[in-house]
């Protein structure tokens, strides 16, 4: 199978040549892949910001390379570099605030600054670690998609309708993605039927990114208004809700894009599996509950605008774009290191101790 799941892994978002990062434009996907090229912290910063990439792990990812590029002014310019490169630690931190691999692949950037040696070539060994990072991301997706595809079919009766949200995809990764993954993996495997995705207002991850990902390679989809889920969940035989996660709590309570809560609480009343599928560098441990979680609030703007144009009055618009679903309300956690049924805090510190299971 993870072969078959390699012959998937069909877009990059990212890619990290000639000394520069670059990046797959997401603001003007569907219609137009254009790519734009950073060779400094400040610039990844803001594409991170403006969402030219997007999905807690791409900008984890994105940040490292950030970071690397940041080294390799500060180097150039003399001096102090190690007090320099501390503005690129904190804009690069700064970007986002909610998800938590931003601020996992930084550390580990830092982690692995301390420990050179005498004689050691920081950028050389910062560039291995950022590629390092971008490889384990894509390594866990795959681990990923095989544990998710295992749960699916455990409770296989017929083929499955599945509905997801936001992107989670191979635009959201350094792989072919973490929820979605599992849906694509299901979905080559014959367990999938049909995979339904919210259309996720205000940016419209669902229905520009999720969508087109999908259609591209002949996976059936469908996109629903977000205030469809309920109705959709009664009429449409869902088996599961499959999503991805920006930060998970220490027991269990999940950050994700806006509008998963409430088809967390829709699932638990129809009697719909909660799936998350979230790599375990999305883990905060530190942080004891949900509540603790920085929720991002974004221009509200993008709720008064469609594509450039106004829609409506000169009011003001209450922009979350990401909210927190219970522990509760989710069956299962998917990470590469394994899975973690009806989640708490006893369940998550023992899954974090575990070495990656395949
Ligand atoms: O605002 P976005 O598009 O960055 O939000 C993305 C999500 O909420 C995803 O579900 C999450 O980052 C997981 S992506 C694998």
């Amino acid at each position: 199978m993870r072969d078959r799941l390699l012959a998937a892994e069909k877009v990059r978002a990212i890619d990290w040549r000639d000394g520069a990062l670059h990046l797959l434009d997401q603001r003007a996907l569907p219609f137009e892949e254009t790519w734009l090229s950073y060779t400094d912290a400040a610039g990844v910063a803001e594409a991170i910001r403006s969402m030219v990439v997007r999905g807690a792990p791409a900008i984890g990812i994105s940040a490292a390379y950030g970071l690397l590029l940041g080294l390799r002014q500060r180097l150039a310019a003399g001096g102090d570099w190690r007090a320099a490169l501390e503005a690129d630690f904190i804009v690069l931190g700064e970007s986002r605030p909610t998800g938590g691999n931003l601020a996992w692949a930084l550390s580990r950037m830092r982690d692995r600054l301390q420990r050179l040696k005498d004689g050691d070539d920081p950028s050389q060994v910062l560039e291995t670690e950022a590629l390092a990072i971008h490889e384990s991301d894509r390594e866990a997706n795959l681990n990923m998609a095989q544990l998710g595809m295992e749960l699916i079919r455990k409770y296989q009766g017929s083929e499955q309708a599945v509905l997801t949200h936001c992107n989670t995809g191979a635009l959201a990764t350094g792989g072919f993605g973490t929820a979605l993954g599992v849906i694509r993996g299901a979905w080559l495997d014959g367990m999938i039927e049909h995979v339904y995705v919210g259309e996720t207002r205000p940016w419209l991850q669902g229905t520009r990114l999720t969508a087109w990902e999908l259609a591209n390679e002949g996976i059936p989809v469908t996109i629903n208004a977000d205030s469809a889920a309920a109705h959709l969940m009664k009429t449409k035989g869902i088996t599961w809700v499959i999503v991805g996660a920006d930060r998970i709590a220490a027991n269990g309570d999940v950050a994700n894009k806006i509008g998963t809560y409430q088809l967390a609480v829709n699932a638990m009343h129809h009697g719909v599996r909660f799936m998350v599928v979230a790599p375990s560098s999305t883990i905060d441990l530190a942080l004891a509950s949900g509540d603790e979680i920085p929720l991002e609030e974004r221009d509200g703007a993008e709720l008064l605008e469609v594509a450039g144009h106004r829609i409506g009055p000169d009011v003001d618009a209450f922009n979350p774009v990401f909210d927190v679903t219970p522990a509760d309300l989710i069956d299962v956690i998917v990470t590469e290191k394994g899975i973690v049924e009806r989640p708490d805090t006893a369940k998550l510190a023992q899954l974090m101790c575990r070495k990656r299971l395949h």
